[in-house]
């Protein structure tokens, strides 16, 4: 198939690229590099800096391409920032994603694979979350995901678009050859800082509360690899198929793990002591959120081959151990 990947120069979308080419498929990619990194695309794929502002290059690429599936990954995904500057995330979140939906249809292009987010769930009262747990998210970043799946359910009715939105977990992890990796700037997800203290990098990693009424009182979250993740946008490439499919997964390990459960598991892996500083709560952060991802499994077959933190950061730790200055090391690899 011609999969068109936006923002594929990304952290998740470049691990989805991969898998893409390994599975025979033909990959063109779409980045701003706003925040993506050339040096994750890999050579003789078709590569288009492009804003999706811009809905006519938008048409071209996808008809030049003969585009039959799009995989949506562009996005702004700081949730403090997207309280600070709400505007900047209904433009590129929402806006930008109606603009190349527009272009979709208008190019009779019908496959649609979006990012999705658990914050789309804000701070739920039921574990573990389901795909019919309640949405109400509670900052602007999840408000754009919902309102894009929103929309998604009334452009499918309308133009017999087929979606499948994907909610992430906390993506993690890297290739396990060690040439992808996590690489954003600025860094907010807990295992990259953690493996930069360990590479001296950071003198400490905060920990946000500790008094959450938690097994260690520190918050839970649900970490699933990136490869994991990517395995999922192809296995659902079977149901887009169908017209008008209107699909719906979370995808997470089911397993809950805390933040002091990363930092022990981190220190196991790298054979650092890492160094913590206990801060208060930060507002907005639930004290767990982990998927029900039975759906997933009973639909499409999807599982997560890595099942345990401590494999996840392996992976990441082989990345960030021979790139600790991310892409810009590239060339040691
Ligand atoms: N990382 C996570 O834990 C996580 C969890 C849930 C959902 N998500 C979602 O998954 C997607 C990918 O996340 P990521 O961590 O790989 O982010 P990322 O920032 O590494 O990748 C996004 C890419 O999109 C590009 N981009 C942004 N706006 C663009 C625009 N207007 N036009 C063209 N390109 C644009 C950026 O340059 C970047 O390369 C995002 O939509 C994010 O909201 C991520």
């Amino acid at each position: 198939m011609n999969i068109l990947v936006v923002g594929g120069a990304g952290y998740i979308g470049s691990h989805c690229v991969r898998q893409l080419l390994a599975a025979g498929h033909t990959v063109s990619i779409i980045d701003n590099l706003v925040y993506g990194h050339t040096q994750a695309v890999p050579e003789g794929t078709p590569f288009y800096q492009q804003d999706l502002g811009d809905i006519e290059g938008v048409k071209t690429i996808l008809r030049q391409d003969k585009i039959e599936v799009v995989m949506h990954f562009a996005a702004y995904a700081y949730v403090g920032e997207s309280v600070n500057e709400p505007f900047k995330y209904y433009f590129n979140n929402f806006v930008a994603t109606l603009n190349l939906l527009k272009a979709m249809i208008d190019e009779g292009v019908n496959q649609f694979v979006f990012s999705s987010s658990c914050a789309t769930f804000g701070t739920p009262e039921e574990f573990p979350i389901t795909e019919d747990t309640p949405q109400a998210p509670i900052n602007p970043y999840g408000q754009t995901k919902l309102d894009v799946e929103n929309a998604l359910r009334y452009l499918s009715n309308a133009h017999g678009l087929s979606f499948a939105s994907l909610r992430y977990f906390n993506a993690s992890g890297a290739a396990e050859d060690g040439s992808l990796g996590e690489d954003h700037d600025p860094e907010t997800h807990l295992i990259p800082l953690v493996l930069d203290v360990a590479l001296g990098k950071r003198p400490s990693v905060q920990i946000y509360g500790t008094d959450y009424d938690t097994p260690d009182g520190t918050c839970l979250r649900d970490y699933i690899h990136v490869d994991d993740i990517a395995r999922a946008h192809i296995m659902v490439f079977d149901k887009l198929k169908e017209p008008g499919a209107q699909l719906f997964y979370n995808l997470g390990t089911q397993k809950p793990t805390s933040v002091r459960e990363v930092i022990a598991a981190a220190e196991a892996v790298t054979g650092q002591k890492i160094t913590v500083e206990e801060a208060p709560r930060r507002p907005g952060d639930p004290a767990a959120l982990y998927a029900d991802a039975s759906k997933a499994k009973r639909e499409l077959g999807w599982e997560p081959q890595f099942k345990d933190i401590q494999s996840i950061i392996e992976t990441a730790w082989k990345w960030a151990s021979r790139h600790p200055e991310g892409y810009q090391d590239q060339a040691k690899a």
